[in-house]
This record gives C-alpha cells, sequence and structure tokens, in this order.
C-alpha cells in the first residue's frame, strides 16, 4: 500500500506545549527516507493548518474546546481523502486528541466499504476520560470516550453519526496509568484493556497474539501509536510520560507482530515533544519501531 504523511502540528489537547513540533522532529530523524528505505511508496503532504493554541484553563471540564474540534476537522478530512485515493495514513502529531478524527475518518471508511474495524490503542493511558471525571480539562485524556460516544456532541458526531466505534473494537495495550473515574468507565463499557501487569503476567507475545486475533481479510487495523506507550527511559520525549512501559525489545515485537498480520491500514503517530527529548532520540527510536511495523526484520522472512 502507498502512504502518506500527514503532519498535524499541535498540542491544544495536550498539557505541555511541543507536540506541535512533533512532525518537523519526526521529519528531520528521516521517518520518510526510512519507509522509503522499506520499498514503500511514500508522499508527504504537509502540515495541516489549524488554530493556535490559547493556554487557557478548562471551561467546563474542557480545555481549547473550540480548537480541538477545528484540528480535527482538518485530521478526519486529509485521512479521508488519502483513504478515498486508496493510501494508508500515516498521521503525524501533535497531541492524541488527533486520534479522535484519525479513527473517526477509518470508521466512516469502514462503514462505506463493508470492512470490519479494530483499533490498537498503544499507550500508557486509557485516554478514556470525560468532562466530569478527568483530572486536567486536558482533551487528550478524551478521544476514546469521544469514540464510542462519550462527550461534546462536536466530538462525538465528528463524522455526522455517532458512536463512530464500538469498545469492543478497541484493543488497549500498554496501559499503567488511569485515572479513578475512568477505571470505573473502563468496566462499565467492557473496554478491552491489555495492561501492564497482563503484559508481566502473559509476556508482550501472548498479548499480541491476543489482541490480533480473529482478524480476516476484511479487516482494517488501525494503529494508534502514542509515543509514551514506551518506558520514559528509553523516549524520554513525550509529556505524560509513565514509568514501567514496555522496553525497546517488547515494543519491537509487538509492532514486528502487527506487520506479520499484513491488515495495518492506518497509523497515528502522536504525543512526540521535542522540547522533552534529548537530541532527537524519541523520534529516533519511534521511526525504528514503525519499520518493525512494516515489515523490517534482521533476517530474510519467507
Ligand atoms: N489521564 C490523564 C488526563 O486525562 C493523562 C492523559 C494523557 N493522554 C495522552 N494522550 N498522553 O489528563
Ligand atoms: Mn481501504
Ligand atoms: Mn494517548
Ligand atoms: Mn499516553
Amino acid at each position: 500500500l502507498p502512504v502518506s504523511l500527514i503532519g498535524a502540528p499541535t498540542d491544544v489537547g495536550a498539557g505541555d506545549r511541543g507536540a506541535r513540533l512533533g512532525p518537523e522532529a519526526l521529519r528531520i530523524a528521516g521517518l520518510r527516507e526510512a519507509l522509503h528505505g522499506l520499498g514503500l511508496d511514500v508522499a508527504d503532504r504537509g502540515n495541516l493548518d489549524g488554530p493556535p493554541n490559547p493556554w487557557t484553563g478548562p471551561v467546563d471540564g474542557y480545555r481549547h474546546l473550540d480548537e480541538v474540534i477545528a484540528w480535527n476537522r482538518q485530521v478526519m478530512n486529509a485521512v479521508s481523502a488519502e483513504l478515498g485515493l486508496g493510501r494508508m495514513p500515516i498521521l503525524l502529531g501533535g497531541d492524541h486528541c488527533l486520534g479522535l478524527g484519525s479513527i473517526t475518518a477509518v470508521a466512516q471508511h469502514c462503514r462505506a466499504h463493508g470492512k470490519k474495524l479494530r483499533v490498537l490503542w498503544l499507550d500508557a493511558h486509557a485516554d478514556f476520560n470525560t468532562n466530569d471525571i478527568t483530572p486536567s480539562g486536558n482533551l487528550h485524556g478524551m478521544p476514546v470516550a469521544c469514540l464510542i460516544g462519550l462527550g461534546p456532541r462536536e466530538l462525538t458526531h465528528l463524522g455526522g453519526e455517532a458512536p463512530a466505534m464500538q469498545a469492543g473494537q478497541m484493543r488497549q495495550i500498554g496501559t499503567r496509568s488511569v485515572d479513578a473515574g475512568e477505571k470505573q468507565l473502563i468496566r462499565r463499557h467492557g473496554l478491552p484493556v491489555y495492561d501492564m501487569r497482563r503484559i508481566g503476567d502473559l509476556g508482550i507475545k501472548r498479548v499480541m497474539e491476543d489482541a490480533l486475533a480473529d482478524l480476516d481479510e476484511d479487516t482494517h487495523l488501525h494503529v494508534s501509536f502514542d509515543v509514551d506507550f514506551l518506558d520514559p527511559t528509553i523516549a524520554p520525549g513525550v509529556g505524560t510520560g509513565v514509568a514501567g512501559g514496555p522496553n525497546y525489545r517488547e515494543a519491537q515485537l509487538a509492532m514486528e507482530m502487527i506487520a506479520e498480520s499484513g491488515r495495518m491500514g492506518s497509523l497515528d503517530i502522536v504525543e512526540l515533544n521535542p522540547i522533552l527529548d534529548r537530541d532527537n532520540a524519541t523520534a529516533l527510536i519511534a521511526i525504528d519501531l514503525v519499520e518493525s511495523l512494516f515489515g523490517k526484520s534482521t533476517l530474510v522472512r519467507d
């Protein structure tokens, strides 16, 4: 599949500023060249445009709601356009609130083409807050709730109808920071979560086998890769790092197994914050893992 890079340089959904620089950091670290080196047809569509970060406090439990709506509309339209061209969109965030626009577009595409949808949410966080339970008001902590229909109408109905997807179509992996209200909501909605405890118990291999079980020809797999999924010792360039994440090799095996499923149709790379990084190391490791996601392997595979 030919791939298209879409930059969304914003941090309106985050609690720290700097994720707006993510797309450029990934470009400078050589994302396009890495994908090209794997033999892929890569087009860089440049950056989307949207409102600046007003850096104001929460209103009604939401920070920067209007700006988050505007950016997500841009992302949804850009992702839709690439899917319509038969290309694989790779969203370069930006903070994780943009996963809403990206996945809303993917869900619409699946509905239009009678495809099943599976979303892998690789993240330290569940991003399943709502305005009444959020500890921060930051909308990057709420996209999963919005996707299943919990949230402000402009976000839940971004694609016209709501909900964009069901909780059961998602698998969360690497989870290790969940707020008190979020825990209750996860339980109530039966959101499938493979947290770090589970990864410790079963190992990353078993967990990924489970998360990738029963995908078929007709399944579109969307991968939403929040860089804070990774342990902060290897990926310090994020605003909300949490200790105790997957190490390099565990993360790489997860990516390799996704590649081997052969079903990935769209990807988000979000939450990279170059301001908090050391020598762009987190961008480089993210790219290395994305290469595994696209099938890079040590030996010739048959
Ligand atoms: N749960 C916290 C909150 O709602 C942190 C969310 C972090 N999300 C992220 N995409 N990095 O504020
Ligand atoms: Mn398709
Ligand atoms: Mn996230
Ligand atoms: Mn996160």
